[in-house]
């Protein structure tokens, strides 16, 4: 069987998302990895003024790509920014970007989707479903497509306790929720939004469950594969350790907990913290498409990238770990020393809320007015309510992921893929209990998210920063 950086050779790759998390991630190592890729073309929408080309110079100017600069310099040329709103009919493309994209491409990675788990329920189904939905008809028409890599969720059936790498029939049948929607008012729709969700815990979640049946139905004559991450966290090595951008998830609420904001969440002790380093996504999403593109299976192959089954973790665990790590490296200017305390109990839960996070920001905010400083530490509590609001769910619960299929990729890769492309758990054990064992990967995780360790490094815009709750000036 071909390698891994031989089956990317000459081919044409498209990619949504690549302003994202994960997309980003994913271009670096495509382009590092399989130096001999034809093309990427990304399919990036204009945002805040700045036009496709210029977000995406923005992206490869960025630290996340000095390796690959490095290494090799010329990889811009292969990169080719191509205007798309993808919630647009047709995805907004032109005819002209359309006819080159259909004639030359070889394989897709959809990484797009909204990840805001409070989406009201049509936005969420315009991009995750409907824009997914025109991807695949476009795919259908390309010449020389081998493969179609969706990227979905490992939580798209959390209704479910054990979910196997299958697709698994709809909570509703998208075509009719789409019609329903056309007709619908926003009100009517946020009304019926908790019903039609059910036991599913947020639009964002329903939404991909949906997209992948319409993947599996609509896809039927593509060769379709699946990658199902859970909770991505920073990277584990890749391009370097720690690297990470963004604030969904558990990230920003580790750095609340560092600050000595965060003291108190609900959360299980027990419950299987479900983290994946982000290059490890990155990395099974390639060699997945690899695999579908040289053996061409006869069913849709879908990968639950989890660690839970192989390599259990636990809430209580993760806690243990980042806050011993906080003592021994404490933040400059925390509010206080680090410690908190998990909780699945509702009374304790609201009685450290109050004793914990309320009242000693309440008396914070009157010594800042008392000092001619504007109060802020109430609104930052009450933001970092919101954000462990979502988190709830994932932090109270457990489920067991399948990963047959998994380890049967793993089993296929030669020696040197094996080096290069990292797609194993072994590791991810280690990665799992990142704060304690491997200080790289805090000092990474500091230096790139937070630009504490050297000051020279912004990563972190300063728009973004002002959006973290601790940063806030009131
Ligand atoms: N992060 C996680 O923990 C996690 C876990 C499991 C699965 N996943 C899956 O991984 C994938 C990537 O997630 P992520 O964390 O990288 O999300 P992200 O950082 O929010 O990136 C989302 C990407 O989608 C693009 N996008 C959004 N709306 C668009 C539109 N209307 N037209 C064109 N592009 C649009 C964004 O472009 P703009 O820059 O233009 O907004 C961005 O590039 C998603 O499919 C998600 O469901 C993520």
């Amino acid at each position: 069987m071909v390698s891994i950086p031989e089956y990317y050779e000459g081919k044409n790759v498209l990619l949504t998302g690549a302003t994202g998390f994960l997309g980003k991630v994913l271009l670096e190592k495509l382009l590092r990895s399989c130096p001999k890729v034809n093309s990427v073309y990304v399919l990036v929408r204009q945002k805040a003024g700045q036009t496709p080309q210029q977000r995406v110079e923005e992206v490869i100017s960025g630290k996340l790509f000095d390796r690959l600069r490095d290494e090799n310099p010329d990889f811009r040329e292969k990169i080719i920014a191509v205007n798309s709103e993808l919630t647009q009919p047709k995805l907004a493309l032109s005819e002209e970007d359309k006819e080159i994209i259909i004639e030359s491409t070889n394989i897709i990675f959809h990484c797009a989707a909204t990840v805001r788990f409070n989406e009201n329920l049509r936005d969420a189904v315009q991009l995750n479903v409907i824009a997914t939905r025109q991807l695949i008809l476009l795919a259908q028409q390309m010449k020389n497509l081998e493969v179609f890599m969706h990227v979905s969720t490992a939580y798209a059936y959390c209704n479910r306790k054990h979910i196997d790498e299958v697709v698994y029939p709809p909570p509703v049948d998208p075509k009719k929720l789409i019609d329903s929607l056309e007709w619908m008012d926003d009100g009517l729709v946020n009304d019926i939004t908790p019903k039609l969700i059910g036991d599913r815990p947020n639009t964002y979640i329903y939404t991909k469950a949906l997209a992948e049946y319409v993947v599996q139905q609509e896809g039927a004559k593509l060769n379709v594969a699946i990658v199902r991450p859970s909770i991505v966290g920073a990277s584990w090595k890749e391009p370097f350790p720690g690297w990470i951008d963004n604030f969904n998830g558990p990230s920003g609420l580790f750095i609340a907990a560092g600050k000595g904001i965060l003291r108190t969440m609900r959360a299980s002790n027990n419950a299987l913290a479900d983290l994946v380093p982000v290059d490890v996504v990155v990395n099974m999403s390639l060699a997945a498409a690899w695999y579908s593109g040289v053996n061409r299976p006869r069913n849709i192959m879908v990968y639950n990238c989890t660690t839970g089954s192989t390599n259990p973790f636990h809430w209580g665990e993760v806690e243990y770990h980042v806050i011993s790590t906080f003592k021994r490296n404490p933040l400059e200017q925390a509010f206080r020393r680090p410690n908190v305390n998990l909780t699945s109990n509702h009374l304790l839960y609201h009685y450290w809320i109050a004793v914990s996070h309320k009242a000693p920001a309440f008396l914070y905010d009157i010594y800042l007015r008392m000092t001619g400083r504007s109060p802020r530490m109430m609104k930052t509590i009450t933001r970092l309510h919101k954000a462990m609001v979502f988190l709830e769910y994932f932090t109270s619960n457990s489920w067991v992921w399948n990963t047959d299929n998994v380890n049967m990729l793993m089993n296929q890769l030669n020696p040197e893929d094996k080096k290069a492309i990292q797609v194993g758990f072994s590791f991810v054990k280690i990665t799992a209990k990142l704060f304690s064992p491997h200080p790289e990967l805090f000092q990474g995780f500091l230096l790139f998210v937070l630009n504490i360790t050297y000051n020279t490094y912004t990563f972190i815009q300063d728009e973004e920063r002002k959006g973290l709750p601790w940063q806030s000036s009131g």
